[in-house]
């Protein structure tokens, strides 16, 4: 086979091992003042398999690097004010760093997701998708901000691959125009000429041939085969679909994989990547906290 894999499950846990090493360093000389671990909240709404897998995943994985989280489940029929509630209450808990809710809500209840994703504290949104997290990501290059933890496992994998995206042609297929849009604008700050398309796009099949870099967002399997991608492409598959107890991705892998130069494959390439990168933005939140902390001392202190 031509293609090379670009494994999401060892640098994972390269990822890993980086926060355990970080958390051990803030912990070494008794000199963090938080005086505790990194804290993750994480609200599940219902009893959808799929969630309650993610976040399993989530749960476990932050117990093996040092990150404590605690799982906030609510009725499928909660309503919009209860969980709005609940994200107040954890807003406002000191000893929150990181506030997630899984995500879908439940079809047919009475959720607006806009509105939940915006009553997130800003300094707790680990999604990175608060409208005034990710208005910088589209309006700017900075590097120093933190990403929704999927652009931050794209940008990884292309690392691991030592890819440079200059002049490159990046397509993202997604249905989401926040997402596919901010995600467009962070490749094309890093010298990529990048595009979102929507997966109905009368242009669909032209944008996904001339493309260096391909990442469909669909949930479709399968939708991407062979001759929709160009010779050595790289494809990252963000599209996971589980169906009858196997997982998915966007990309039929057996018509690609004479075709492209890597594909991540799934499962094994994005999923354990993003659960690793959230536990990452956990413990960058907390950092954070850590040196408003300190700050906050430090005034204090002066004034007395
Ligand atoms: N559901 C599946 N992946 C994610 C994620 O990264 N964040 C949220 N909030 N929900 C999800």
């Amino acid at each position: 086979m031509k293609t090379k894999i670009i494994d999401g499950q060892a640098l994972a846990e390269d990822i890993k091992d980086e926060i355990v090493k970080e958390i051990l360093e803030l912990n070494k000389d008794n000199t963090n003042c938080l005086n505790r671990r990194p804290n993750l909240a994480i609200i599940l709404v219902g009893d959808n398999a799929d969630s309650n897998l993610y976040v399993d995943k989530k749960v476990n994985t932050a117990k093996q690097v040092g990150i404590d989280t605690h799982v906030y489940k609510c009725d499928k029929d909660s309503g919009q004010v209860k969980l709005l509630e609940m994200i107040d209450f954890l807003n406002n808990d000191q000893e929150i760093d990181a506030i997630m809710v899984q995500l879908p809500l439940p079809k047919g209840g009475d959720y607006d997701t806009d509105e939940i994703i915006a009553r997130v504290k800003p300094e707790k949104d680990v999604d990175r998708f608060h409208p005034v997290n990710i208005k910088p990501v589209k309006d700017t290059c900075s590097s120093s901000l933190i990403l929704p933890p999927v652009f931050g496992v794209i940008l990884e994998m292309l690392k691991s691959i030592d890819y440079d995206l200059e002049d490159k042609i990046v397509t993202i297929v997604s249905k989401s125009k926040i997402f596919g849009g901010s995600l467009a604008k962070t490749l094309s700050c890093r010298g990529a000429s990048a595009i979102a398309v929507k997966p109905g796009a009368d242009d669909l099949a032209e944008r996904c041939l001339e493309a260096d870099v391909l990442i469909p967002v669909i949930g479709q399997p399968g939708l991407i085969i062979g001759s929709m991608i160009k010779e050595d492409a790289i494809i990252i598959d963000v599209g996971i679909t589980r169906d009858m107890g196997s997982v998915k991705g966007d990309v039929d892998a057996e018509s690609c994989k004479e075709r492209a130069a890597y594909i991540s494959p799934v499962p094994g390439g994005v999923g354990p990547m993003t659960v690793a990168t959230t536990l990452k933005n956990t413990l960058e939140l907390y950092k954070k906290k850590m040196k408003r902390h300190k700050k906050g001392t430090k005034f204090r202190s002066f004034g007395t």
